[in-house]
């Protein structure tokens, strides 16, 4: 098995080095644009090997694609991340270029190929991939969930002083702060999480989780790499395992939920052939609403992408 990551800037290099890690691969490649960096920080991860003991070898290259030939899975990180003060709609004018050109050049050389997308705004990009791609939508879809999701699971660990192990949650909408955490599927080792926390403390975690990104953004200047990387990895292993996992995916949407035409984050089954099913969990009125408005706002950063007039 070969996969191939673009960018090699914080999040594409965490995610090599985390699928490198999980030995559950033969090679590894990572592409940037920068002379060298991929082939740097690849060589540093080839040289933890002994160290870690893995066999996966990971290689560099810088912008050469013949190196991505045959991939069986592509993560795209390659674009601007957000600076303090920016959202990451404003990505679009930098990142939708990149993510074309990016997506072309790598189904050229992989054209079986299954495409996660990371780059932001990333329900658009994931869009903006699948039309550049021209394949079927089961083979390109977006890391977002696995984040998002994890966030909310860490703040209700850290607030009822339990492992985040045993929280099991779903969040649903666009990787934005419309996202919507859903209590009513959070358990905490099947207990609901109503059951253990007042609603005050659980509202304040679900706008925490909400502009999660941002809280990041502004400590360090940038976005965050650490668990982007690890959630990107976390769905290369699902495909390439073929292990049939639950996760929320950005996926292009047909109907479900009542909606059609958009990528937004919905939990499906992951495994070799992408997403082999899209999960549709029954909403209430107030979820449905949420759901409904973080699909507008996704749709009006559909609309700035169309307005680029790409394609
Ligand atoms: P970074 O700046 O550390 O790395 C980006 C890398 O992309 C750079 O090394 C740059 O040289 C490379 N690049 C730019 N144009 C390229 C091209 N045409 N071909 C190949 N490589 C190219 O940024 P970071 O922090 O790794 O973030 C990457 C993207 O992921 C950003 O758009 C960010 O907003 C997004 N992101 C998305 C998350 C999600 O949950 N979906 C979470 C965190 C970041
Ligand atoms: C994040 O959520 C900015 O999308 C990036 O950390």
């Amino acid at each position: 098995m070969k996969v191939t990551v673009v960018g090699a800037g914080n999040v594409g290099a965490t995610c090599a080095d985390c699928i490198a890690q999980k030995d559950i691969v033969n090679e590894v490649v990572l592409l940037d644009i920068k002379e060298g960096v991929a082939e740097g920080k690849s060589l540093d991860m080839w040289q933890t090997a002994p160290i870690n003991v893995y066999d996966t070898r990971v290689k560099g290259v810088t912008n050469d694609y013949s190196a991505t030939a045959g991939s069986d899975v592509v993560v795209i990180t390659s674009g601007l991340p957000r600076k303090p003060g920016m959202s990451r709609d404003d990505l679009i004018s930098t990142n939708a270029g990149i993510v074309k050109s990016v997506t072309e050049n790598i189904i050229k050389h992989s054209p079986d190929t299954i495409i996660v997308i990371v780059s932001n705004p990333l329900d658009v990009m994931c869009y903006c991939a699948y039309l550049a791609a021209k394949i079927d939508s089961s083979r390109v879809f977006g890391m977002a969930g696995i984040l998002d999701t994890a966030r909310y699971k860490a703040f209700l660990a850290e607030a009822l002083q339990v492992s985040p192990k045993d929280i099991q949650a779903l969040l649903m909408g666009g990787h934005g702060d419309t996202m919507v955490p859903l209590p009513r599927y959070t358990t905490v080792a099947g207990i609901p999480v109503t059951e253990l926390m007042g609603a005050d403390q659980l509202n304040a975690i679900i706008e925490r989780t909400k502009v999660g990104g941002g809280e990041l953004v502004k400590l360090m200047g940038t976005s965050a790499w650490y668990a982007p990387g690890a959630a990107a990895a976390q769905m290369v292993e699902a495909i390439v395992r073929d292990s049939k996992r639950v996760f929320p995916v950005c996926t292009l949407l047909n109907g479900e939920y009542g909606l059609k035409n958009i990528y937004l984050g919905v939990p499906v089954v992951l495994g070799k052939k992408g997403i082999e099913k899209v999960i549709e969990v029954s909403l209430n009125g107030e979820e449905k609403k949420l759901l409904e408005e973080s699909a507008k706002a996704v749709k009006g950063v559909m609309e700035v992408l169309d307005g680029m007039k790409m394609f």
